[in-house]
């Protein structure tokens, strides 16, 4: 007998940004962070998990390609659902598996993305989540999504945010063992869907520096990150709920991308000093500020990851129909600077 479950996650964009790390086993993070989850039509991971008798080691795909499950990352969530597995019963199919089963079973997992993997699209955010919550399922935890988190911030810390829809906070927690460094709803789907997500890709080529060892850099070289973690972002988590509370665009369109930028600042500020942004990525910058400057108020918010590509997040629909007109006047189809847009929503109900 076989025993399936298929789960499907999608990714969420950072509008207060997680970088930096006080502990790099359990990752805990050095400040709270804020994020929006897009809606899964768009950018997700689907997983399908399985289960045999028949199988004799556990082994993942992605995308097709298998991959080596031998990653502490994938081991720690792995130790962290095995342990909390419970009893499961198909009556139908006439399959029990009992609790202590789940220990020497082995699994299959097969992983696809939706878009381009490790290109500072947060992949690893949505894959990792996607792991957890069908591995989840699978073997019935009972668990609910913030305990969930907590063992997908294991896997890549950016993952905790996608167990949720809506707007997520991952509070940083003050626990040495991470119990505390859990990530919550702050609004749901249904809150504030004029938002439209454009991703400008500008590259889907793999980023030359992971976000793992980027952050262990800035952590070890960068005063910028401690003045950053301890003076800025508190206060910034503050007014970002508050901004998202009200739907107040103006305030979250200046606070999303001073918080992008201040992110960038301490790549430049790390020793050797990481560069994710490109040429393209400064227009797309300029553009925005000055389109925002000549309105009444701000249209378009631009964050960037770990990569060059541009996450635009615009006030409204009539904002974005406006944005892709200036960013096809600016980059025309023939440029070699814009591969591709991905227009997208915030997550819905
Ligand atoms: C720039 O979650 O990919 O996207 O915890 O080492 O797996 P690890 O890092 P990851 O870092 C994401 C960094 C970011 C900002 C953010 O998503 O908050």
């Amino acid at each position: 007998w076989v025993m399936m479950v298929t789960a499907q996650t999608p990714t969420n964009i950072a509008v207060i940004k997680y970088w930096g790390k006080r502990d790099e086993t359990l990752i805990l993070p050095v400040n709270d962070s804020i994020s929006v989850t897009l809606d899964p039509a768009h950018l997700c991971t689907t997983t399908t998990v399985a289960v045999s008798p028949t199988f004799q080691q556990d082994r993942m795909w992605l995308n097709g390609k298998e991959i080596s499950l031998s990653g502490g990352r994938f081991q720690s969530c792995l130790r962290e659902i095995r342990s909390r597995a419970c009893d499961v019963e198909d009556k139908k199919k006439g399959i029990k598996i009992s609790k202590e089963d789940w220990g020497k079973l082995h699994l299959h997992i097969a992983s696809y993305n939706n878009f381009p993997t490790a290109a500072g699209l947060a992949s690893s955010a949505a894959g990792l989540a996607c792991f957890v919550y069908s591995l989840g399922k699978l073997m019935n935890l009972k668990e609910d999504e913030s305990q969930l988190s907590a063992i997908a911030r294991q896997g890549s810390g950016s993952a905790c945010r996608s167990l949720y829809g809506g707007f997520v906070k991952w509070i940083m927690g003050k626990e040495e063992n991470g119990s505390d460094s859990v990530a919550v709803q702050l609004a749901d789907e249904r809150h504030w869907d004029d938002l439209v997500i454009i991703i400008a890709v500008v590259s889907s080529r793999q980023k030359e520096t992971s976000s793992t060892s980027g952050m262990r850099e800035t952590v070890e070289t960068s005063l910028l990150l401690q003045h950053r973690a301890k003076e800025i972002v508190p206060k910034r988590i503050l007014q970002m709920e508050e901004a998202i509370r009200n739907r107040d665009f103006a305030s979250f369109s200046q606070l999303t991308c001073n918080d992008s930028n201040q992110f960038h600042a301490v790549c430049l500020d790390t020793s050797p000093p990481i560069f994710y942004m490109n040429d393209t990525s400064h227009r797309i910058i300029s553009i925005i500020e000055k389109w925002n400057r000549s309105e009444e108020s701000p249209q378009v918010a631009y964050t960037f990851d770990a990569g060059p590509n541009a996450v635009l997040i615009a006030r409204n629909r009539k904002a974005a129909t406006h944005l892709i007109q200036r960013l096809l006047y600016y980059f025309p189809p023939n440029s070699d600077d814009l591969n591709s847009y991905i227009i997208g929503d915030k997550s819905i109900a």
